[in-house]
């Protein structure tokens, strides 16, 4: 009569729970994300860029949301498949990252504009502090899933980088390469 609890499975990162959100974002649901908008457009239809699941767990202030994101391997022209990116409407709130499966990286930047980019791995544990908008990269070739935990209150702001993060993550000769952008 012990609670089963809900659990990742280790190969694939996935969350099996009964109480599951699912939500799946897709090339033609990010306008404006990408650098190359011409080859963005190109893989409208056939692309899910990544998919989040949450458990379905109460919104109220001092609650915690729980969710595993798998981010896709894939390219924008150059560009690497990633996160829309976001700060919380509660600027002040944090969250912790854990990286499950893959490679790639996360994107942080604070209100200043100051960005940095964090390793994420299986087993990588991020600590993202509040006022700082948060973007997963998956610079892999296989699926870069990492669970996520984050208070119910914080929200979501797209709006507020809607001109863009100022790095963006490129291959270039096999290799990764981060770039500084003045705008978007
Ligand atoms: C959150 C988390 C995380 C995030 C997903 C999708 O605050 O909800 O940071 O669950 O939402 O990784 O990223 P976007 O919300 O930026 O599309
Ligand atoms: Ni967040």
């Amino acid at each position: 009569s012990f609670i089963q609890p809900p659990q990742v499975a280790w190969a694939s990162g996935a969350l099996a729970d009964g109480l599951l959100l699912r939500k799946s974002t897709r090339i033609e649901d990010l306008p404006d994300v990408f650098a190359d908008e011409h080859a963005r457009q190109q893989l409208v239809g056939e692309q899910v860029v990544y998919d989040v699941e949450m458990l379905d767990t109460s919104p109220a202030e001092g609650e915690l949301y729980t969710g595993v994101t798998h981010l896709y391997p894939g390219r924008v022209g150059c560009e690497y498949f990633m996160t829309r990116g976001h700060f919380h409407a509660r600027r002040e709130q944090g969250e912790v990252y854990f990286g499950l499966r893959g490679t790639g990286l996360l994107l942080l930047q604070t209100e200043q504009g100051d960005a940095r980019l964090e390793k994420v791995f299986a087993g990588s544990v991020h600590i993202i502090p509040g006022f700082t908008a948060h973007r997963l990269i998956n610079t892999g070739e296989e699926v870069l899933s990492a669970l996520a935990v984050w208070p119910g209150i914080a929200g979501h702001d797209y709006a507020a980088l809607a001109s863009g993060f100022r790095i963006r993550v490129f291959e270039e000769n096999k290799t990764v390469q981060a770039k500084e952008v003045q705008n978007g």
